[in-house]
């Protein structure tokens, strides 16, 4: 692991790997794309355009379908209904090659005959390029990711974060517009992974390629997609900026997905000027009303995150009484779980700086929350 740090980063500032550049990234729209395996449905009525140069990360549980799309893109499946455009234009009946995608697969590992050098220039030898071409692009190349000096060693000879940069350059060096990541980092240790998830997005800033990344990591999604596609049974449920996604989810899926949620079930009992007045078993509390209209008289479902209810109810919040039933220091917060006096069960984190109001199990608090702090989500 020690190369990988004296590697260094990723093509910061290093103007001799400028070549590799290509032209800025294309859009990419898929149209009502599904996928049937037999009866079973793996892509369903897919609508998505990433837009020229962006990172998009399609996220979702095992099974949802994100290997399908990526491989519907790439042109590894054929997709049962839809249509898949770049830059506007049909690219369905195109073989793989010839749409010209950098691809990082799980599945498509290193030539283990070939050194790294020559794995880099693979893509560029079946393209027919002359030689002194091959070679100032795979010099250019390995300096992208930092690896000139381990250019004639075999891949057996290489770290796990080394081997997938050096999967990354051979996907770049034929410089494609589009990039596709199936879980590039899914073998490697945890501090790795987040060294290369900085990395890969610097590398993304640099290029103006458009990536389609996939991963199950919601952190790992987080850090590094200027947008996320929730996937759930071969649907995409919510697409948006981390931040929107995690600030307004849509559904209780999405709100539970990305991140940690408790959820609160309730009645719409009044409306006044965009505060609603929710019954709940422990009681009246007030929500601010978001995106999602209600109706008086309607069931709603409010999501609240731990970290946005306190150990103590300030002037305005929402108050409970609840019994603490453990109190687990973390580190960087500690998480306490709480139990309602209609013994709804819920988490409440508290920062560092209040760590020392840690109350202790079994004794009883008010935890509260601002009217903002919640949002009304679909049950499913
Ligand atoms: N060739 C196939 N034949 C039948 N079913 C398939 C085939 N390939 C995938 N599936 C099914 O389609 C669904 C979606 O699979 P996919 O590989 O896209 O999931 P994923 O979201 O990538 O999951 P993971 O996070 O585990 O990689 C799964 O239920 C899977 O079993
Ligand atoms: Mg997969």
């Amino acid at each position: 692991m020690a190369d990988v740090t004296v590697a260094g980063s990723i093509g910061v500032g290093h103007s001799e790997a400028a070549a590799v550049v290509g032209a800025a990234g294309q859009e990419v729209r898929l149209y009502g794309l599904s996928k049937f395996y037999g009866d079973f449905k793996a892509l369903d009525d897919i609508d998505l355009t990433v837009a020229p140069g962006e990172f998009l990360t399609l996220l979702g549980p095992s099974g949802s379908g994100k290997s399908t799309l990526l491989m519907a893109l790439a042109g590894f499946v054929a997709p049962s209904h839809g249509d898949i455009f770049v830059d506007g234009r049909s690219i369905a009946a195109l073989q793989p090659e010839k749409r010209n995608f950098g691809v990082v697969f799980q599945g498509y590992a290193l030539f283990p005959h070939m050194n790294v050098a020559d794995n880099i220039a693979y893509p560029l030898r079946v393209r027919g390029l002359p030689r002194d071409e091959i070679e100032a692009r795979v010099a250019d190349a390995l300096s992208l990711v930092r690896l000139e000096p381990l250019a004639k060693r075999s891949p057996r000879q290489l770290s796990g974060g080394q081997q997938q940069r050096v999967a990354l350059a051979r996907a770049l060096v034929f410089r494609p517009q589009v990039l596709l990541l199936d879980e590039p980092m899914g073998a490697l240790d945890k501090k790795l992974r987040h060294e290369l998830q900085l990395e890969l997005r610097q590398l993304h800033k640099r290029l103006g390629t458009t990536f389609v990344n996939v991963t199950h990591d919601q952190e790992e999604a987080m850090a590094m997609s200027d947008r996320i596609a929730i996937m759930r049974a071969g649907r995409i449920v919510q697409v948006g900026a981390p931040r929107d996604l995690y600030d307004r989810p849509e559904s209780r899926f999405v709100a539970d997905f990305l991140g940690k949620s408790n959820f609160i079930d309730g009645t719409v009992s009044a409306l006044d000027r965009g505060i609603a007045l929710i019954d709940t078993p422990d009681g009246a509390i007030r929500h601010r009303v978001g995106d999602r209209p209600l109706v008086q008289g309607d069931p709603v479902l409010l999501a609240l995150r731990p970290q946005q209810t306190r150990v103590t109810a300030v002037p305005g919040d929402n108050a409970w009484a609840a019994t603490v039933e453990a109190a687990i220091f973390l580190g960087t917060h500690a998480e306490l779980t709480v139990v309602t006096g209609s013994g709804m069960r819920l988490a409440v984190n508290l920062a560092m700086e209040a760590i020392d109001a840690l109350p202790a199990e079994g004794a009883t608090i008010t935890i509260g929350w601002s009217d903002s702090a919640t949002v009304a989500v679909l049950p499913d």
